[in-house]
């Protein structure tokens, strides 16, 4: 993409934690970077943070570059785009990732032709490990939609889908990292109930739950294969892994992601 400028309207976490990645992958500099919100101190901690300029004018931004990036929460959505859609150039590549907005509402708002890209991300882009779904819609170039996976990639692993798969990637790597945290917590808790410090039982659940995701990303070894390799017969490990399934381990960890799933579709609009 030639022109390199990119704005956000909304300062909140998926916009910081975006605009690190791609300042830190060098995809854009801070100057080449307008964010839009109105508070000021949102905009001052964003002029702070990476050098971007700020505005309060989101016109102002969604005129700055070929790209805007809709960062704002679902409920402001509609007023945002009313206020902006006159200022967007042509041309302008836009990504949402506003959760449950489908292709369809977005570009009704717009009233128009426009470049679109929908994307669910997840909050571990704040440690450059998102999860990012993309979907587009059908007035994208081929160039726009990989520049939108480059720049999703920035901020760890991208994936297209195509919409309707959209409820289904919310409730997998959308809402997972919040049964992970409490994953990480209940084997902490075991961890001090059998001796180990507090500190050290968070540390050492963390990275086994790390290692093993890594493990499965990078062996190219389904998690079945993964488990029977540590799995020695008559071992520690069968034994919890036999507690595990008499509790209903994997059929409790599907309902939980089938429920999200669930309440995306009743959510979305
Ligand atoms: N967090 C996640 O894990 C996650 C994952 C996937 C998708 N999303 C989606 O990402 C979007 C942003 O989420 P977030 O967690 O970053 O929210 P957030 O931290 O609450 O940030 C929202 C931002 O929008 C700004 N804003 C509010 N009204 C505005 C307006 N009229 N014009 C311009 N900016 C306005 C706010 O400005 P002030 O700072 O001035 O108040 C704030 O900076 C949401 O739609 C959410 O569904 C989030």
């Amino acid at each position: 993409m030639e022109d390199k400028r990119i704005a956000f309207i909304g300062a909140g976490n998926m916009a910081s934690a975006i605009i690190r990645g791609i300042i830190s992958q060098g995809l854009f500099l801070g100057n080449q970077i307008m964010v839009s919100a109105p508070s000021q101190s949102s905009r001052d901690r964003m002029a702070a943070d990476f050098g971007v300029k700020t505005t309060a004018d989101n016109c102002q931004a969604a005129a700055f570059g070929r790209v805007l990036v809709l960062a704002v929460k679902p409920k402001v959505l509609d007023e945002v785009i009313l206020q902006i859609r006159d200022a967007l150039a042509e041309d302008t590549l836009i990504i949402s990732i506003v959760a449950g907005k489908s292709l369809k509402t977005l570009e009704g708002a717009f009233g128009r032709p426009v470049s679109l890209v929908r994307v669910m991300p997840n909050t571990p882009a704040m440690v450059g490990e998102a999860m990012s779904a993309l979907t587009p819609n059908g007035e994208l170039s081929k160039e726009n939609m990989a520049f939108a996976v480059r720049l999703f990639e920035a901020l760890g692993r991208a994936e297209v889908v195509p919409e309707n798969l959209m409820d289904a990637v919310t409730g997998l790597s959308g809402s997972s990292p919040a049964y992970i945290y409490m994953l990480i917590e209940a084997m902490a808790d075991a961890g001090v109930a059998s001796g180990l410090p507090r500190s050290q039982a968070y540390t050492f659940a963390a990275q086994a739950v790390l290692g093993s995701a890594k493990m499965v990303l990078e062996t190219g070894f389904v998690p079945g294969q993964l488990k029977d390799q540590v799995t020695s017969p008559g071992g520690t490990t069968i034994a919890g892994l036999k507690a595990l399934e008499e509790g209903g381990f994997r059929g409790l960890v599907m309902d939980g992601i089938l429920a999200a799933v669930k309440k995306s579709e009743e959510m979305k609009g």
